[in-house]
C-alpha cells in the first residue's frame, strides 16, 4: 500500500508559526512522525509539501496510478480551493483531509472545507497525531489494495 502524504501552504513554517496554534514542533518532526508510523505499518509513503495551489493540483493528479490513498492538509486552500477539490474528485482515491487545528472552533472563514467534499474523513484538532490516524484509518478503508 502506497500514501502521498500533501501538505499545503505554510506548513513548512511548524514551529516557527503561530506556536499556540500549530505547535513547537517543526515540518521535519513531522515528516519524522509519518515515516515512523507507516514503517511501523508497512505502508510506503511520499510526502510533499507545496505553497502553491497548482503545485498542489499537480501533486494530486500525479497520484493518479501511483499512490492507494491520500492524505492531505489542504492549509488555508481548504477554505478556498475549488481547483483542489476538483482534482481529488478526478484522481477518485480515497483522501483523508486532516487539520493540526480544530478548524470547526475558529473564524468562520475556515469553518468550511472544499476538499473535504472529496474526503472520505476530516480529522481536526488533534495536531500531529492527526496525521498517524489518518494513516490508521486509511489502512483499514483500503485493506484489499494493501500490497
Ligand atoms: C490548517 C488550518 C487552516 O485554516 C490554516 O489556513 C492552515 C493550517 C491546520 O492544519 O490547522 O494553514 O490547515
Amino acid at each position: 500500500m502506497k500514501l502521498f502524504v500533501i501538505n499545503g501552504p505554510n506548513l513548512n513554517m511548524l514551529g516557527i508559526r503561530e506556536p499556540g496554534i500549530y505547535g513547537a514542533q517543526n515540518y521535519e518532526s513531522l515528516m519524522q512522525l509519518i515515516g515512523d508510523v507507516c514503517t511501523r505499518e508497512g505502508i510506503e509513503v511520499q510526502c510533499f509539501q507545496s505553497n502553491h495551489e497548482g503545485e498542489i493540483v499537480d501533486i494530486i493528479q500525479s497520484a493518479y496510478g501511483k499512490a492507494d490513498g491520500i492524505v492531505i492538509n489542504p492549509a488555508a486552500y481548504t477554505h478556498t480551493s475549488v481547483a483542489i477539490l476538483d482534482a481529488l474528485k478526478a484522481v477518485a482515491l480515497p483522501a483523508v483531509e486532516v487539520h493540526l487545528s480544530d478548524i470547526s472552533v475558529r473564524e468562520s472563514f475556515r469553518q468550511f472545507s472544499y476538499p473535504a467534499l472529496a474526503c472520505v474523513k476530516q480529522i481536526a484538532g488533534l495536531g500531529f497525531e492527526g496525521y498517524e490516524k489518518a494513516v490508521l484509518f486509511l489502512k483499514e478503508y483500503i485493506p484489499s489494495l494493501v500490497k
